[in-house]
């Protein structure tokens, strides 16, 4: 197990490596009780309200079984798998997509693959869709609408367009084409989903969109194209077993959440995730979305203002290394740059000889592309140091089930922890919200009368601020 361990290391965010924007071990000694606080309230509070998603690991045994045995019907029946959804029900999803299975996935044939194509529909682009629909077989696709509320009107739209193709098409047997994933009583897709007889998942109590990659909503699409499950949820577990001490030298997610608090109050408002690795791309994007929704808000836990949180920022090493990184070393210090590096990666390409009259080419001949890409990693790591920049190391071993897992329950520890030193509501989103209840005003929804009417008052645009 220890050899899976993902290693977090903050050299670069330490006064004593980067100079005087860093921290000092006394500044960590003087706020570790602000650490052992958030600490024991993550503690005190996991399980209850939406602190579901702290136990997803432990008690989905029988769940885990069901969503086995379903997905290997679907690989059995269907060459398409279509995930319907969008922000928590859609980021999880695609991030152990990319981080767990080859990277050109449904290019791949079909002997290859050994399971469906995956889609993962995140967004009511009209041209998307019908993309989507030149690409597909109805007859050959199993689609997964994915909605913890079960009222999203981009999730639903879709749902309605596939739902009423599939009838067309299908008939009777269109019900067979569509897996409902929601909450088990509340909101409309599960009485949808019971009214026309699809099969169901649960999204349990307390774990809300963001926190549900570790239940149906990620663990099904996962299942589906063969990603071992049982060891994502193991690799989760470790990472919360790691987790279990206030010390903030032993508990990583906790150190990283003091040290962004820390970065916050000195006006570091800008978290920027940067992989060196393509498989955990879009690990990048699932990290926006928890640590901008989560910390991003308005009022603290007394209802005063307070204005918090932290934007974060994705970046693909190398790829970035030649667009951002130049703002990055050189300009403001604003932010906090977490790079993802993987150890042992799982091809090996080396680079060939050739060149041998031009030395400044040549030099690359008998290194691999793996060195290459380990050796700009660290490279970038010094630059940010020499220049100042904080910025942090998280290692993986290797990119797999357990390590994936460990990742996204670190983040998401991390994301409760920093939340609690913040002292605002981790798990809510009204700004979120507040543009799904305008939307359904403007497109009529009813019970959205009075917020039809709010809308209404707002300042006429002005011809003149339009050029
Ligand atoms: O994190 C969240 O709660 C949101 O981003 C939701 O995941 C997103 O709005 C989709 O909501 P739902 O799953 O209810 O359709």
């Amino acid at each position: 197990m220890e050899k899976q361990r993902i290693r977090f290391d903050v050299n670069h965010m330490m006064a004593e490596q980067i100079g005087e924007r860093g921290f000092t071990e006394q500044e960590l000694t003087l706020a570790a009780p602000k650490a052992a606080e958030a600490f024991r309230y993550v503690r005190e509070n996991r399980g209850k309200d939406m602190m579901g998603w702290t136990e997803l690991p432990y008690n989905q045994n029988e769940v885990v079984e069901s969503i086995l045995q379903t997905a290997q019907a679907v690989r059995e029946r269907f060459d398409t798998f279509v995930v319907l959804g969008i922000g928590g029900s859609a980021l999880g999803p695609i991030a152990v997509q990319q981080a767990l299975n080859h990277l050109h996935y449904n290019e791949l044939p079909k002997e290859k693959r050994r399971a469906p194509k995956l889609y993962v529909e995140d967004n009511i682009d009209p041209e998307r869709m019908a993309a989507l629909l030149d690409v597909i077989d109805l007859k050959t696709t199993c689609f997964n609408v994915i909605s913890k509320s079960g009222s999203t009107s981009e999730t639903m739209s879709q749902f309605l367009i596939l739902w009423d193709r599939l009838k067309r098409e299908m008939g009777d047997k269109a019900k067979d084409h569509i897996i409902a994933t929601t909450d088990a009583a509340k909101g409309n897709l599960i009485k949808i989903a019971q009214q026309e007889g699809f099969t169901r998942f649960v999204i349990p109590d307390g774990v809300g969109g963001r926190f549900s990659e570790l239940c149906p909503v990620g663990l099904l699409a996962a299942a589906v194209c063969n990603v071992d499950i049982r060891a994502l949820l193991a690799g989760a577990a470790y990472a919360d077993e790691l987790a279990s001490t206030d010390d903030i030298y032993q508990n990583a997610p906790l150190m990283a959440a003091l040290m962004q608090y820390l970065a916050m109050q000195k006006g570091y408002n800008i978290s920027v995730m940067m992989p060196y690795a393509d498989s955990l791309k879009f690990i990048a994007d699932w990290y926006c979305q928890l640590w901008a929704e989560s910390l991003g808000k308005r009022y603290d836990l007394n209802g005063r203002e307070v204005f918090t949180g932290q934007t974060p920022v994705k970046a693909l090493g190398v790829t970035d290394q030649h667009s951002q990184v130049q703002l990055y070393t050189e300009g403001p210090f604003d932010k906090v740059i977490t790079v993802l590096g993987v150890e042992k990666f799982h091809a090996e390409i080396g680079i060939p000889e050739g060149c041998a009259d031009i030395p400044a080419v040549h030099f690359l001949c008998g290194h691999t592309l793996n060195e290459l890409i380990n050796a700009e990693r660290m490279a970038t790591e010094y630059a940010l140091l020499k220049s100042g920049h904080l910025n942090q190391t998280i290692l993986l071993p290797e990119v797999n089930a357990f390590t994936v897992g460990q990742l996204m329950y670190f983040y998401e520890l991390e994301t409760a922890y920093c939340g609690a030193m913040l002292g605002i509501h981790t798990f809510d989103q009204p700004g979120v919200e507040e543009g799904k209840n305008a939307a359904y005003a403007l497109l009529g929804r009813p019970g959205y009368e009075e917020k039809g009417a709010e809308l209404a008052q707002k300042p006429g645009k002005q011809d003149r601020y339009i050029i």
